[in-house]
């Protein structure tokens, strides 16, 4: 079953291409909350925050509009911790119906009901974060009996039919030889997955990095049998270019013309815009973002789903659309 209709495929492309012709925001990521139910060993969240002066469902709406995205992510910390995520999701989808919406959670209080129930509200997909494909995810998080909940929960979300259940894997040096038992997983869960990369900018921590020959040597392989295997499985979401770029990032330890601001920016809880989750300065319109941090923004240190996806080329994206047929209309 489709997870857009045919109307706002063609809506979407077209502003897609209208919003990359006249250098326009690819994507807006809104941070809803950065109170979270977990505490990652690779994030700098985690915890709740107490008074956390957060904007209202319509105030989303007159973002939206006003910044007029092709892709509106809702992220944070945990967005499924704000009781009124629905009527969020509602108030952007009503105030500008073309935007595809991703949902990106850890899990811990997704169930059939809110899947539902934001599904209606507008959700074209949900991100679930999973690191392992066992009980180590519980370790990472720090949160124990998160794995068996989403083995139990996401592939009876699966057998609903909707096909817009995809598990967001971060690599990091823990989890490098997990790369092709996670795709297995996937398939076996009837869900897709998307793979990003890890960056030290968030907690400082190097000790996930890959610093070695013999990471890149495991991490080469891997990306060479996921390339090789999204041809035949299309549970795996990442455009092919992606994948090698994510190589190329560990590779090089930097991924260089960064377009936060450009292509894409943050809204924080309380509604300021930033350039990206690690680079919290705060602007008080694109444009002056674009002038102040954007043009002159040195920073190569990440190459998160983020950046991945809004800084694809047309030409790759034109490349991917077979891919990404097949896996809207599955
Ligand atoms: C910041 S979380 C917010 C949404 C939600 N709490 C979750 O974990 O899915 C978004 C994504 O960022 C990833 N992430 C966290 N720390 C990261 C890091 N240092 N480098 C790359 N990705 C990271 C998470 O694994 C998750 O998939
Ligand atoms: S990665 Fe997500 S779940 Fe983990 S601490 Fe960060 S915000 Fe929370
Ligand atoms: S490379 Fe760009 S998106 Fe990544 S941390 Fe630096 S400024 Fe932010």
């Amino acid at each position: 079953m489709a997870n857009v209709s045919s109307w706002q495929a063609i809506r979407l492309v077209r502003r897609g291409i209208h919003n990359y012709i006249t250098k326009r925001l690819l994507v807006v990521a809104y941070e809803v909350t950065l109170s979270c139910n977990c505490n990652c060993r690779h994030c700098d969240l985690g915890g709740l925050i107490k008074g956390e002066k957060q904007i209202k469902p319509e105030e989303y709406g007159d973002l939206t509009r006003r910044l007029s995205p092709v892709v509106v992510l809702f992220s944070g910390g945990e967005p499924l911790l704000r009781k009124d995520i629905a009527a969020i999701v509602k108030a952007v989808k009503q105030s500008d119906g073309t935007p595809y919406l991703i949902l990106i959670g850890n899990g811990v209080l997704l169930n059939e009901s809110n899947y539902l129930q934001l599904r209606e509200a507008g959700v074209n997909q949900f991100s679930v974060s999973l690191d392992f494909p066992d009980e180590r995810h519980d370790e990472f998080r720090r949160r124990p009996g998160l794995y068996k909940r989403l083995e139990q929960r996401l592939p009876r979300l699966a057998k609903l039919g909707f096909r817009d259940i995809i598990l967001n894997t971060a690599i990091t040096k823990a989890n490098l030889r997990e790369i092709l038992p996670l795709a297995k997983k996937a398939t076996e869960w009837g869900v897709d997955i998307s793979y990003s990369a890890y960056t030290a900018l968030r907690t400082g921590n190097e000790d996930y990095c890959l610093n070695n020959g013999e990471d890149l040597g495991i991490l080469r392989q891997a990306i060479n049998e996921l390339v090789a295997l999204r041809k035949r499985d299309n549970h795996i979401a990442n455009p092919e270019a992606v994948l090698l770029n994510t190589l190329k990032f560990f590779e090089q330890g930097y991924m260089p013309d960064c377009k936060a601001g450009i292509r894409s920016l943050v809204v924080m809880p309380d509604g300021s815009l930033v350039p990206c989750s690690l680079h919290r300065s705060k602007y008080a319109t694109r444009k002056e973002m674009v002038e102040k941090f954007s043009r002159t923004n040195p920073c190569s240190s990440c190459y998160v789903a983020l950046r991945s996806y809004s800084e694809l080329s047309v030409l790759n994206h034109m490349k991917s659309i077979p891919h990404y047929t097949k896996r809207l209309f599955a």
